[in-house]
């Protein structure tokens, strides 16, 4: 059967931010190919998007961490001649400082993160530049702005996703293919309660929902900005990061990380 409709390859489906994508990109008449481990979940919401959009949606369990389910993720985004979006979503926190958690779980991170975020950005992009249409979008953060005690590693890979995004960006100039980094702030999802952080005295006024965060980044795909920072306050947080001396700017926020923990 000849394929109509665009395809969005969205990791880290199941929940939180990539289930946002996930119904936003149907509303918006896609099909789907919905990544997370939990079978379950996935299934869930395939069903409920088929049946609300009448998308046609694949899911596929996978592991991410581990390279085996990676390269059967690879494998379909390599082969899917109408891949328009990939959506580098799946991450996770460890709510640790760096020597409370172990060599293995800072490993998975950066498998997570960016190991397979690079693999398969390498796997869509071909035949995207070859259609002369698409766009990967790899979730960074806010945190990848900061030096910030407390998310050393998981900073750090957020840190790599943008840079990495804003050099990809330069390369692929021309080619009609897009790429974004998005970088939230604090959002509601299941991201906290999953790494066992204490938010409960972060103020209301710094969290945004997955919702708007989805908006804002398919907005600045439309407008073409590579870097997606949504929220004002975000962006000022970004905008003080550049300016203040690194040394700094992890001191204070190492301090105000501490005032907000119970
Ligand atoms: N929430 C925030 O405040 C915030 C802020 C900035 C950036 N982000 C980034 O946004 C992205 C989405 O996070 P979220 O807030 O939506 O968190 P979430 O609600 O916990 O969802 C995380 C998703 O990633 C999947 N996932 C985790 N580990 C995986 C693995 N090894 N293999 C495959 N899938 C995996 C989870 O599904 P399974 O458990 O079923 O595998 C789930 O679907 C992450 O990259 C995160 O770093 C979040």
């Amino acid at each position: 059967m000849e394929a109509t409709r665009p395809l969005a390859l969205v990791t880290g489906a199941s929940a939180g931010i990539g289930e946002c994508f996930a119904r936003e990109l149907a509303r918006r008449g896609h099909d789907l190919l919905l990544v997370a481990r939990g079978l379950e979940r996935l299934s869930i919401l395939a069903r409920e998007l088929r049946a609300q959009h009448g998308a046609a949606v694949e899911v596929l369990a996978a592991d991410l961490g581990r390279l085996e389910d990676l390269e059967r993720v690879e494998e379909r985004a390599a082969g899917a001649e109408n891949l328009s979006l990939l959506v580098n979503n799946a991450g996770f926190g460890l709510g640790k400082d760096f020597l409370e958690a172990d060599a293995d779980a800072h490993e998975a991170m950066i498998r997570v993160h960016l190991i397979a975020s690079v693999r398969l950005a390498r796997a869509a992009l071909p035949g995207m530049v070859g259609r002369r249409r698409g766009a990967v979008i790899n979730l960074a953060s806010v945190a990848g702005f900061l030096p910030r005690g407390g998310s050393v590693t998981y900073g750090a890979t957020k840190g790599f996703l943008t840079f990495f995004t804003e050099a990809l960006a330069v390369e692929l100039r021309g080619t009609g293919v897009k790429v974004q980094a998005l970088c939230p702030g604090l959002t509601h999802t299941e991201f906290h309660r999953r790494a066992q952080m204490d938010v409960s005295r972060k103020p209301g006024w710094l969290w945004m929902d997955a919702e708007e965060v989805v908006q804002s980044s398919l907005r600045c795909l439309e407008r073409g900005r590579v870097v997606c920072v949504p929220g004002l306050k975000n962006r000022l947080f970004v905008a003080l990061s550049r300016v203040v001396p690194r040394a700094l700017l992890g001191a204070v926020v190492r301090r105000t990380d501490r005032k907000m923990q119970v």
